[in-house]
């Protein structure tokens, strides 16, 4: 029962991971509104899918992808984007309760490095460049750039990339912790390596996880205080869970927990 898309593909590479590689390759995969459409409609059905655990976000090996499509843009008016709430729906992938795994190679440019930056986890390969060369066009970052980079690595790094448009290598992009490693060479590691991650996370108990990623995000948003009793009242409410009764049974058994995400 797997969905027809024109720009993205979506598959089950192993029990409990969902995997949408964007696929227009001709235009390095820039991110025009059906493209996104399709990974909406395709991220939505794998968060509501109670077999799957976790999701991967992948390109090609060339290009995760070169930013939102420029063709696209290039005419639009300030009525147009400003009526039609251009880009807003690039925010409805941060409310997935799903972990969702980036795997970039080469470019990720403007709208795609940004697109990385909604996932929770980066991995990167060798040959991944980074960079938000809005300024070069005329414009600025859109779809979260500038925010989410000034969290990740600080002011003065964002304001050179945001300012200057340069590109980042994956050596620099990880020595600055925007992304959490760099694979080894050659093509395909790097989605191989997230899948085996998102089926490492998809073992778990999917409730923890869920909660576990939405007290992480919590940090972003709340002060400290308020991130603390958000995260020890979602602690206290996975004592409701059956998962936390068979995970320390498990361990007091001395054997391997079968969490039911009930
Ligand atoms: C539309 C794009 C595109 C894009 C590449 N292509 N990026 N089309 N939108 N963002 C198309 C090219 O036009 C070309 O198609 C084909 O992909 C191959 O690209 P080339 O440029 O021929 O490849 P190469 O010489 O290898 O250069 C790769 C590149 C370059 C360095 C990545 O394509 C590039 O600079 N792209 C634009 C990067 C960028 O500025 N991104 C930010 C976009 S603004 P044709 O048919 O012409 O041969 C943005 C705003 C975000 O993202 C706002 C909020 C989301």
């Amino acid at each position: 029962d797997t969905k027809q898309y024109s720009n993205i593909l979506t598959s089950t590479p192993e029990a409990g991971v969902g995997l949408i590689t964007l696929n227009r390759p001709k235009a390095l995969n820039a991110l025009s509104s059906p493209l996104f459409a399709e990974l909406n409609e395709a991220l939505a059905d794998f968060d509501a899918d109670d077999s799957i655990g976790a999701i991967v976000l992948t390109g090609s090996d060339r290009a995760f992808a070169a930013g939102a499509d420029i063709k696209e843009m290039k005419d639009k008016k300030f009525s147009d984007v400003y009526k039609n709430r251009f880009l807003e729906n690039w925010t409805t992938m941060t409310h997935l309760r799903k972990p969702l795994i980036a795997a970039v190679s080469g470019y990720a440019l403007g709208g795609g490095c940004e697109l990385a930056l909604m996932c929770d986890i980066i991995l990167a390969s060798p040959t991944a460049v980074f960079g938000q060369p809005e300024i070069n066009l005329g414009i600025i970052p859109g779809g979260g750039g500038s925010q989410r980079l000034a969290r990740a690595i600080g002011k003065s790094r964002t304001m050179e990339m945001v300012l200057t448009g340069r590109n980042v290598t994956a050596q620099e992009a990880d020595k600055w912790g925007m992304v959490s490693k760099i694979v080894g060479e050659g093509e395909g590691v790097v989605v191989k390596e997230a899948v085996d991650l998102a089926k490492n996370i998809a073992s778990k108990g999917q409730i923890a996880v869920q909660a576990g990623k939405e007290v992480v995000n919590a940090a972003y948003e709340l002060t400290l205080a308020e991130g603390l009793r958000f995260e020890r009242r979602l602690f206290h409410a996975l004592f409701a869970t059956k998962d936390q009764k068979e995970g320390m049974a498990a361990f007091v058994e001395k054997r391997k927990a079968n969490f039911s995400n009930l």
